[in-house]
C-alpha cells in the first residue's frame, strides 16, 4: 500500500506590499524551519495585501540588510487570495491594517481564526505591530529584523509544540 505523504504545516506571512516584511519573516522563518530539521513538517510562504510590486524580488535594502544576518531572500511578490484561506493554516499579519484587510477577504468566518497578528509572538519587544520600513532610514529595516527574529522563534515552537 503506498502511504500519502503527511501534508506539511503552511504559514502564510502577509504584508502591505511583499517586498519588505513578510518575505523577510518568510526568509528568517525558514531558516529556523532548516535549523530545526522540520522542513518535511512545516512550510511558509508570503504575500501582500496590495498587488503592485507582484513579481519583485524583496526591496533591495531589506535583503541587504537579511543578507547581512545569513538570510538570503529570493521570495517574488505576489498578492494574497480568498484561495489562501484554504491552502494555508496560519495567516500571518504584519501589522493593524494587514489584519484588518485579510479579516475582510477570509471567506468564513472559520477561516478568521486563522489570522494572528505577528506582534502577538513578541515577548521582549513591548510594540502592537511590525512597522512598515518602506519610508524609513536603514535603522528601520534592522529594527524590522529584530522583531521579525523574536517573533518567528516564538511562532515556530508554538507550532512544533502543537503537530
Ligand atoms: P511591505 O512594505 O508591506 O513591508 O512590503 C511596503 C512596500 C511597498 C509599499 C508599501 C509598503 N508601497 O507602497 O509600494
Amino acid at each position: 500500500m503506498i502511504m500519502e505523504a503527511e501534508k506539511r504545516y503552511k504559514v502564510l506571512f502577509v504584508c502591505l506590499g511583499n517586498i519588505c516584511r513578510s518575505p523577510a519573516a518568510q526568509g528568517i522563518f525558514e531558516h529556523i524551519v532548516r535549523e530545526n530539521g522540520m522542513q518535511d513538517r512545516i512550510e511558509a510562504d508570503s504575500a501582500g495585501t496590495y498587488g503592485g510590486h507582484r513579481g519583485e524580488l524583496p526591496d533591495r535594502r531589506m535583503r541587504n540588510a537579511a543578507m547581512y544576518r545569513g538570510y538570503g531572500l529570493t521570495h517574488r511578490s505576489r498578492q494574497v487570495s480568498g484561495l489562501d484561506f484554504l491552502d494555508f493554516d496560519l495567516i500571518i499579519a504584519m501589522d493593524d491594517q494587514n489584519y484588518e484587510d485579510l479579516m475582510h477577504l477570509a471567506p468564513s468566518v472559520e477561516a478568521t481564526h486563522k489570522i494572528k497578528r505577528m506582534a502577538s509572538y513578541l515577548t521582549t519587544h513591548k510594540i502592537t505591530y511590525i512597522p512598515d520600513p518602506y519610508y524609513m532610514g536603514l535603522d528601520g529595516f534592522g529594527l524590522v529584523l529584530d522583531l521579525l527574529e523574536e517573533g518567528c522563534g516564538n511562532l515556530f515552537n508554538a507550532i512544533k509544540a502543537e503537530l
